[in-house]
């Protein structure tokens, strides 16, 4: 059957890459999503194995309309009563960009009468639309007067891993952070370090990609288990099969934060997935670390929209810091892009990669370090 894996702006080839690994067939590579193709199997696997994706959608129905009542009447053409019993809850949510409609709510409203009116028929009952936390989310998609009806097999988003006990002040998302660190391409051997680590999520993500463990594997509740074709034996056996692939590491993961109360929620974050021992992080200013060893050091520094801080300067003194105590080392750093100020840290990256930080126009720079008389390459 066919599936939609959706991602966050500038990780599509990531996720694809993660969707051939676990045997996606027919892979397409679409703007923030992967179309492929693939079992119920897969789609169970997708959930809890995917590191880049934010939801996996199931397509179930693809059509032309030439005016708004035709979405009823093909709405009124999907067996609901197949997909889920009348005692779930369901919402819709619609993406619109069709001459047809002014309204974006309008579709939304327009299918759910047709869900409702064939339960209706059906049954002499209906199932009740709960827009907080329905058991069935249902998709529709319309460009122009193509629509798809798609069904949400994530329920959460799918970057709500679970292990964010407290949050810090600008936490960045688990997504992002994931498709971040594999385009660094670590090698999960050489140590690596976050010396501005916040809440954490560049270490626990790192942490969980070197031991091949798979970022859902806890969450009980995915879209997916509301269904009326719900195997919960299948669902299990993937499960154990996924957890029997998690590995040890002796990869050092380290970080630091001058926040005291940012390494104490970082510690919480850290402790409900991991060892207490497993990832060491320390309350100490960025201006009085170096790494060990050799490191891969990846950091997203505070800037403007959320935390305040004197930008120029401190990003200078960034640059200044690393030529002179990082040497040796590959040091990424994401950061907000929009004004090129900000990005002024007097050092040459390698390798520029643009990002999204929600609305925000961000890159993650590569920059390496070097000794001695290389050092003048840098500015
Ligand atoms: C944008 S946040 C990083 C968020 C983190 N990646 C996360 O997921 O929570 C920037 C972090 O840099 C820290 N920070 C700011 N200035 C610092 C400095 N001079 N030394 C160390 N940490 C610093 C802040 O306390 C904050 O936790």
């Amino acid at each position: 059957m066919l599936l939609v894996a959706k991602t966050l702006y500038g990780l599509e080839n990531v996720l694809a890459n993660e969707i051939k690994k676990i045997g996606g067939k027919r892979i397409e590579i679409r703007n923030r999503a992967i179309s492929f193709e693939g079992s119920l199997e897969l789609v169970y696997t997708a959930n809890m194995m995917l590191r880049t994706a934010t939801q996996i959608l199931m397509p179930i129905k693809k059509f032309k309309i030439n005016n708004a009542d035709e979405l009823y009447k093909k709405g009124m053409q999907v067996d609901w009563s197949k997909i889920f019993d009348v005692k779930k809850t369901f919402s819709i949510k619609s993406t619109v960009n069709s001459f047809l409609f002014n309204h974006s709510n309008y579709p939304s409203l327009l299918l759910k009468d047709a869900i409702v009116d064939q339960f209706r028929k059906k049954t002499g009952r209906r199932p009740n639309v709960d827009s907080k936390f329905p058991d069935i989310k249902i998709d529709l998609h319309i460009e122009n007067n193509f629509c798809t009806i798609s069904l949400d097999s994530s329920g959460d988003l799918l970057y709500k891993r679970g292990y964010r006990k407290s949050v810090s002040i600008a936490p960045i998302n688990e997504v992002l952070a994931a498709g971040i660190i594999l385009l660094t391409k670590w090698n999960k051997e050489t140590s690596f370090f976050d010396p501005m680590c916040g809440s954490g999520t560049f270490l626990i993500e790192a942490m969980m990609i070197a031991k091949n463990f798979p970022p859902n594997i806890n969450r009980k509740y995915f879209g997916f288990t509301k269904w009326k074709n719900y195997d919960s034996k299948l669902h299990f056996k993937i499960r154990n099969k996924l957890k029997n692939q998690i590995i040890e590491t002796k990869v050092e993961i380290y970080g630091s934060d001058n926040n005291q109360k940012n390494i104490r929620i970082c510690r919480e974050n850290i402790n409900s997935i991991f060892n207490y021992n497993s990832i060491k992080i320390k309350n100490v200013d960025f201006f009085e670390t170096t790494t060990e060893r050799k490191s891969l050091v990846l950091f997203n520094p505070p800037y403007g929209e959320r935390l305040r801080i004197e930008e120029d300067l401190f990003y200078e003194k960034i640059g200044n810091h690393l030529k002179h105590n990082f040497v040796g080392n590959e040091v990424w750093i994401f950061s907000q892009n929009n004004d090129e100020k900000k990005l002024r840290i007097g050092l040459k990256p390698s390798t520029k990669i643009k990002l999204k930080n929600g609305s925000i126009d961000c890159t993650l720079n590569k920059y390496e370090i070097f000794s001695g008389k290389n050092k003048e390459r840098f500015n």
